[in-house]
């Protein structure tokens, strides 16, 4: 049912935790399930340095968290915004469909810290962002 990167990051999930400084935190949750997602930027130079997730859901939304982590860091925070659920969903080798939402929270909760970023700056984030809505558990 799960493939082996899934299994692999539920298990040994990569940067968990907080960042106490962190230059952006986002945090969301799919009004279905009740998981809640947060994750925490260290931007650099336009660059993300450092990302670090905490969240409380099943173990696909742990992997998703972990691998979403390891595909921002070293990226350009305007690269990092452009993860989509589908990236997330690939490099973990595909989920199982009535789990494709949790990739959903990972590419919400790191627009969300993006957003977060952008707005500690005195920058609207919406026209670079684009909404966040709460994930609904749609399926897509
Ligand atoms: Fe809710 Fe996975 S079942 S995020």
């Amino acid at each position: 049912m799960y493939t082996e990167q899934v299994m692999e990051h539920f298990t040994n999930p990569r940067n968990m935790g907080e960042i106490p400084d962190a230059d952006g935190v986002g945090e969301v949750g799919n009004a279905k399930c009740g998981d809640i997602m947060k994750m925490f930027i260290k931007v650099d130079n336009g660059v993300i340095t450092d990302c670090k997730f905490k969240t409380y859901g099943c173990g696909s939304a742990i992997a998703t968290s972990s691998i979403a982590t390891e595909m921002v860091k070293g990226r350009k925070i305007e690269d990092a915004i452009g993860l989509s659920n589908k990236a997330v969903v690939e490099a973990l080798g595909g989920l199982p469909p009535h789990k494709i939402h949790c990739s959903v929270l990972a590419e919400q909760s790191i627009k969300a810290a993006v957003s977060d970023y952008y707005r500690r700056r005195g920058i609207d984030p919406l026209p670079i962002v684009g909404e966040i809505h709460e994930c609904e558990g749609c399926g897509i």
